[in-house]
């Protein structure tokens, strides 16, 4: 089945888009769209081509919902908090759309593909117009035309099988939240199924794009100026556009100029030796290496259906470390998945008191309906979860302070973000002494170390 949205399909939502700019032109408007985005990268960078095609349209933007003639909620199903949070932000929209008819609410991302859901809204949020899908993101003209010529309410959610569904638009304009760093999306959608996860139930299947289209749109980033670019993918060694993963981040970090190169995320058991030596090898890709490892435990591992031992993890830590001693390692642990006993947890403490990530994000397990860890009747209460949470988060906090701690003394390259504040290649948060424009590089002395951040001098801007 073809992945890529045909040309003509891309060429007839832009021709709607003109129709509607027309419209508002006719009409004397200058309409204003609002965004309000949950959950991951891949997440802000989608709203961001929705953003671009709500000006074609004729929007412009607004930080304000209160005077938006446009809403779109971009919404996360990672965990269940994630869609509580959102419904209740929601629901505020409810009173603008009773002073202002006009005003159109369009529920797009993960949570609008989410079994459910749709007709969840149907019944009981009658003032949201359309429900959009991860699928269905490039037909934003033609959904905000059919809103305003009918009024009707639309649902557009794939029906196929997940493993079916997913399609790629290029040549979407996206509006960038930054005007010195960016995201590129490489590849969507998962296939890994790990037994807690929504993620491939909600994006579809693997697909990437063509080698030559994330190149082209690297380079002409780099052109404009863009210092700080992420490469994104639910699993990026998936990628299969052409070449390796490795062999396009090395191609995407090949441009002239000071710049830096990232990417999210890396799955253990496909963390190949060939990126880290292509990481070692270029100065324009940052040593920050994101590896989430879950849990400590094989037998959990195998549980969550990740494919990787306790062992092969640290092999590649290892592996990572000889090639790159200072590199910065960050993870991803999940607390009190099912049938996880006081000894598997007991594994994950000792892994992270061995391994001694810079950074860890940790999450209580929550279950995704349709996920096979969900039906588990070994399910895990609140608040041992809780508790096995917060002593993880405690021994982190010593050992995130210990690994900032080894920067003190030294001079880090750092990215202004403005504001007296700017990130280390590693991702860490740096307060600067002196004020220097956002998007540019310094030389900063690093004068002192806590958990969340680093404080330093700059020397050189
Ligand atoms: N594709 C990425 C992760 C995307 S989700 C990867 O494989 O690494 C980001 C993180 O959310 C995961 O690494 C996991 O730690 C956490 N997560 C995913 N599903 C979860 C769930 N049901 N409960 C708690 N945390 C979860
Ligand atoms: Fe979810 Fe696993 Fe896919 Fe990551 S690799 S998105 S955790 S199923
Ligand atoms: Fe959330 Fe979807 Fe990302 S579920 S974490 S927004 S892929």
């Amino acid at each position: 089945m073809e992945i890529f949205v045909p040309k003509t399909e891309t060429e007839k939502q832009k021709a709607v888009a003109g129709e509607i700019r027309e419209r508002f032109r006719r009409e004397n408007r200058r309409p204003l769209v609002f965004a309000r985005t949950y959950g991951c990268q891949q997440n802000e960078h989608d709203t961001e081509k929705m953003l671009g095609l709500a000006l074609m349209c004729g929007y412009e933007k607004t930080g304000d919902p209160a005077n938006a003639d446009l809403i779109i909620v971009n919404t996360c199903a990672i965990r269940e908090h994630a869609e509580k949070r959102t419904f209740s932000c929601t629901g505020a929209y409810k009173k603008l759309k009773e002073q202002n008819r006009e005003l159109i609410i369009l529920f797009c991302g993960c949570m609008a593909q989410e079994t459910g859901i749709a007709e969840k809204i149907k019944r009981s949020y009658p003032y949201i117009d359309a429900v959009v899908g991860t699928d269905s993101n490039h037909r934003l003209p033609e959904i905000i035309q059919n809103v305003m010529q009918t009024r009707k309410r639309a649902y557009l959610v794939n029906s196929l099988p997940h493993s079916d569904f997913g399609v790629i638009a290029e040549d979407i304009p996206a509006l960038r939240e930054s005007e010195y760093k960016a995201w590129v999306s490489v590849m969507y959608g998962c296939n890994n199924y790990c037994t807690y996860c929504i993620v491939p139930y909600v994006r579809g299947r693997e697909r990437s794009r063509r080698y030559e289209d994330v190149v082209a749109e690297v380079k002409q980033l780099v052109e404009n100026g863009y210092k700080d670019i992420t490469l994104l993918g639910q699993n990026v060694n998936s990628y299969s556009g052409g070449v390796s993963f490795a062999r396009l981040l090395e191609k995407c970090a090949s441009f002239g100029g000071e710049y830096r190169l990232r990417f999210m995320t890396s799955h253990p058991k496909d963390a190949s030796n060939e990126l880290m030596d292509v990481m070692a090898a270029n100065p324009n890709i940052c040593k920050h290496f994101h590896l989430p490892v879950q849990s400590g435990s094989d037998k959990v591992l195998e549980a969550m259906n990740r494919r990787y031992t306790r062992n092969t993890y640290l092999e590649k830590v290892a592996y990572l470390r000889e090639k790159i001693p200072d590199v910065t390692l960050t993870s991803d642990i999940i607390c009190g998945f099912p049938g996880e006993t006081e000894e598997d947890f007991e594994q994950t403490l000792s892994l992270i008191s061995q391994v001694r990530f810079d950074m860890l994000y940790t999450f209580i397990y929550s279950p995704r309906p349709g996920t096979s860890a969900a039906a588990r009747g070994d399910q895990i209460p609140y608040e041992e979860k809780l508790r096995r949470f917060e002593k993880l988060s405690a021994l982190q906090l010593g050992i995130t302070l210990e690994r900032n701690g080894r920067h003190t003394g030294k001079v880090l390259r750092v990215l202004s973000e403005g504001k007296k504040t700017a990130r280390s290649e590693g991702g860490t948060l740096v307060a600067t002494d002196t004020d220097i424009p956002a998007g540019t590089f310094a030389d900063a002395y690093i004068t002192a170390a806590h958990p969340a951040n680093l404080e330093a001098k700059i020397i050189r801007p």
